[in-house]
Parts: C-alpha cells; structure tokens; sequence
C-alpha cells in the first residue's frame, strides 16, 4: 500500500510518546503501541498516546496480540494493570490473540474496532467480475470455520472465572520468577503486570547463562537489547518456578566458574 512506516526509538522499554508526536506530520494516519510488548512484557503509557491521538486527530491502534485475554482478568483480580483499551478515547482498534492467552488453537484471532463505522473500512467487497458480488470480513478469502468453532468452545469452557483462575497463576508464577530472579542477582526489565517477564544480568552474558540452563531442558527466549533471559509463562508455570530459579542459580554458578555452554543466537521462531 506504499504507506511509510516510521520506527520511534523506546524510551526505558517503553513507547516514547514525546518522539512519537514530533515525527507525526500532516500525512500520518495511525500511531501504534503495545500491550505489551513481547520482548518485555512491558504496557506502553497507551493514555498518553491515546491523548496525543485525540490531539493530531489519528487512528491509535493497540498491539494487544499477548495481552488482550490476559490482561482483563489480571485486573479483575486485582492486579495492577493501565488503561490500556477502549477505555481510553483515543484507541480506536486493538488486536487481541486468542492463541495466546486465550488459550486456544492457533488459526482464529480478533481485531476489534471502536464502532461499525470504522469495522466496515475492514471489509472486502468486491462486485467488478462475473461472479457476482463477493463480500468477506477481510481481504482473504475463503477460510476454514474449524479454529473459529474450537475457540468459541474454548471460551465459552473457560468463561470469566477460567480464565482469570488461569491468570492467577501466571501472575503468580511471575510474581515467583521476579522475586526469585532478583534475589540471584538479575535485574528485571522494566515492570512487567501480566504473564512476560525479562531480566538480564549485568555480570555475566545472559546467553551464557541460557545454555546451561538447556542442558538441564529449559528451553526458553532470549532478549537482544539489552541481553537478557525471557520467559512466557503458563498458568503450568506455578508449579515449576522453584525448580527453574534452582537451575538458574546452577546455571549462574557455572557461568561464573567460567564453565559456559552451549551458545545460542537470539531467536523469535
Ligand atoms: C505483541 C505481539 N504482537 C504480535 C504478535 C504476533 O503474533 P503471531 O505470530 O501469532 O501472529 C506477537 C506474538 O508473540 C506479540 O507478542
């Protein structure tokens, strides 16, 4: 579509709205931000940008792929989580992954719109051939219903309680993880309120410390900048967090008796 994409430099992690609205000019249509983000797990200030939306009168749309269907039920359990959602004016579309933390089979996710009137700019309908009028919900054509049905099981099987029981653990696990990880010396990126948590060290090469900690069979993320150790976790995850800090501290003491492992580049898939 020929549209410039113009990449804004973070501020400690998070979107840097001040840089954001200086390279806004009189073509720019939409502004983007996370929540959160995936390599920290980090909410950008989604208030301030929507403020800054409302201002130059653009579209802000909010990246929630891993935090739409998690992030909801942390707050409702209490947990401390910034508007992130149509709560603030200025967003006006979000997407929600409901392969994430939904915990549903990939092939069906949500985009969803503040009103019909911007949903109807999503739809794809097509009468200038002779087959006539071809209308779908998106550019794509024919795609199968089986994810869709699967995951409409899924949430309806969990319900409200479901899944905030299962966030409930993932916040606990990264309660355990922070905590865990600080007390050995790593130092946690940013603050992070849902189920990602990144920590790096500033001793010893965290990559060093991700291939020992293969050999014991965590195979986890990496971070690049700065580098760190990265966690997605489950509502599993509970249950295991003491065995994993046990073999993080292995894996520490080892890299720092200069007995390193194997070597591994950052990688997403
Ligand atoms: C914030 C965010 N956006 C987008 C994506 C892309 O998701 P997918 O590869 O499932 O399309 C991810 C994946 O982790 C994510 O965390």
């Amino acid at each position: 579509m020929e549209i410039e994409i113009r990449r804004i430099p973070c501020a400690n992690l998070l979107a840097d709205v001040s840089a954001m609205g200086d390279a806004v000019d009189g073509n720019t249509i939409m502004i983007v931000g996370s929540a959160p983000c995936f390599p920290y797990g980090l909410i950008d200030p989604i208030e301030k940008l929507g403020a800054l939306a409302e201002k130059k009168k653009l579209w802000l749309h909010v990246d929630a792929c891993v935090g739409g269907y998690i992030a909801p039920f942390v707050r409702m359990n209490g947990g401390d989580v910034p508007p992130f959602d149509f709560e603030v004016p200025g967003v006006l579309s979000m997407s929600a992954d409901l392969h994430k933390y939904g915990y549903c089979a990939k092939g069906a996710s949500t985009v969803l719109f503040r009103s019909e009137e911007l949903r109807s700019h999503m739809i794809f309908d097509c009468a200038d051939w002779p087959g006539g009028r071809m209308v779908t919900p998106t550019l794509a054509g024919t795609r199968p219903g089986g994810a869709i049905a699967a995951a409409w099981a899924v949430m309806n099987f969990l319900g409200e309680e479901g899944y905030r029981a299962k966030h409930r653990q993932v916040t606990n696990a990264r309660e355990a993880v922070e905590a865990g990880v600080a007390r050995l010396g790593f130092r946690v990126l940013g603050r992070p309120q849902l189920g990602i948590v990144s920590f790096t060290h500033d001793e010893v090469d965290p990559f060093a410390v991700w291939g020992k900690l293969f050999e014991r069979g965590w195979f986890t993320s990496l971070t690049t900048e700065p580098k760190g150790l990265h966690l997605m976790l489950s509502p599993f995850h509970e249950s295991v967090t003491g065995t994993y800090l046990s073999d993080l501290e292995w894996a520490l003491g080892e890299v720092k008796a200069g007995n390193e492992g194997k070597k591994r580049e950052a990688r997403y898939s």
